[in-house]
């Protein structure tokens, strides 16, 4: 599915940008209309796919999992399992080789937990392109390893210390930035979100993990899963997870949300499920964030980092205002106990992020029984959490741990 030719999906996207971005977003608009039909391109943006991140990534049976819930077949795509460890580096690699045909040498990005600057900083290093990450000063102090790789793949960590010092004020000096250099200079952008063309560049960079999985599930089973669930933040691993699936109208689809810890404002990260969200146009596009009275953003909570945005993907949006994809909120509590569930049965160590989506196909597992199958995207795997998890679950030979490396430095 295809946004319209303004770029909406619905009333949901379009273009909303100053004036001085406009060019830069034709450009890339018509460039990236090109080269994806374009043999040559995808011949190359494949070689990499295989021979570098990875591709395909597994499809697992959850065999131990499924049988102790006691409930549906659970099969979990292990996205975790590509290169820099989740699904950002397919994008990160698709709109880097379209710089390149389009004649840049220099990519920025913005990141907020590091994940998508250091996939971008890792295709910039294969790619060879300058690469200059934006990152709030806060998400710098609380993100330190992210940090250390991006500039390991040679990228420069630019700190932003305006507004809250997070992910949307690098957002803000990303495009800032972009309006001023666009000659030499591409804006890859981390999730499916933004002025068109972005959220469908995305989608189509990222859509190829639901193809492996069409291809994967008929090795397993005859016909379709009944259900395929996925986290949400902006939108990328979950449209290109699903977007394969939409014309499947027996597929059942949900997005799981960052639930936090309670359904108060800033305490979770929900904008479809629980209603709160509203519509508004924020960062070049039209679509559902949580917001005050004034249109100001809110501040979200979440113990996984890379589902602790404000707003959501326009053509998400759309699905879940038409009923094609339910959308659940998942309690940090629920996705720490997902992270260990599937740790301890299959073997996987989840993203946080990913985890979420664990969560709510343990519980619809339960609910539509056996006979019935679930494919979950895990986007990513877990071993960049280890501060947050271990933390969160006070382990006190980690913290132990912890104290021990910093006298060593002392
Ligand atoms: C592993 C993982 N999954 C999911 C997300 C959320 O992003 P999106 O909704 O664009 O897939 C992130 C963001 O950093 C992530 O790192």
């Amino acid at each position: 599915m295809k946004s319209d030719i303004e770029g909406f999906f619905g009333k949901y996207g379009g273009r909303y940008i100053a004036e001085a971005l406009r060019p830069s977003l034709i450009e890339l608009d018509e460039g990236f209309k090109r080269y994806i039909n374009d043999p040559e391109f995808l011949k190359e943006f494949n070689y990499i796919l295989k021979n570098f991140v990875g591709r395909p990534t597994p499809l697992l049976y959850a065999e131990n999992a499924s049988k102790e819930l006691g409930g549906a077949d659970i099969y979990l795509k292990l996205e975790g399992l590509a290169n820099t460890g989740a699904h950002k580096i397919n994008n990160a690699i698709g709109q880097a080789l379209l710089a390149k045909r389009l004649g840049k040498t220099r990519i920025i990005a913005e990141t907020g937990a590091g994940q998508h600057g250091v996939a971008t900083a890792c295709a910039c290093a294969r790619v060879g392109l300058e690469c200059a990450v934006f990152m709030g000063e806060v998400d710098i102090a609380r993100q330190r390893p992210n940090v250390f790789w991006m500039e390991m793949f040679g990228a420069k960590v630019v700190p932003v210390t305006s507004g809250t010092k997070t992910l949307k004020d690098a957002v803000n000096a990303a495009l800032r930035e972009w309006s001023e250099r666009s000659v030499d200079t591409h804006y890859l952008l981390g999730s499916a979100l933004g002025p068109s063309p972005f959220p469908d560049m995305v989608r189509e960079f990222q859509s190829v993990i639901g193809k492996e999985v069409r291809k994967q599930f008929a090795e397993y089973r005859n016909g379709n899963p009944d259900y395929m669930v996925a986290c949400v933040g902006g939108g990328s691993n979950a449209i290109g997870f699903f977007n394969e699936f939409l014309g499947d109208r027996n597929i059942r689809m949900i997005g799981a949300e960052a639930g936090g810890i309670s359904d108060a404002p800033g305490k979770n990260a929900c904008r479809i499920a629980g209603s709160i969200g509203k519509l508004g146009i924020v960062q070049g596009y039209k679509s559902i964030f949580l917001q005050d009275d004034d249109g100001q953003l809110l501040s979200t909570h979440s113990i996984s980092a890379g589902l602790d945005y404000a707003g959501i993907g326009p053509q998400l949006a759309y699905l879940a205002e038409i009923g094609r994809i339910e959308f659940r909120s998942i309690r940090d509590n629920d996705v720490l106990g997902a992270l260990k569930f599937f740790a301890r049965t299959e073997g996987v160590i989840a993203a946080l992020e990913s985890a979420h989506a664990l969560a709510a196909a343990m519980k619809l597992a339960k609910e539509i029984g056996r006979g019935k199958t679930i494919v979950v995207n895990v986007s990513g795997r877990g071993d960049k959490d280890i501060f947050i998890t271990a933390g969160a679950m006070k382990d006190p030979n980690w913290i132990e741990f912890l104290k021990t490396e910093s006298k060593r430095y002392e």
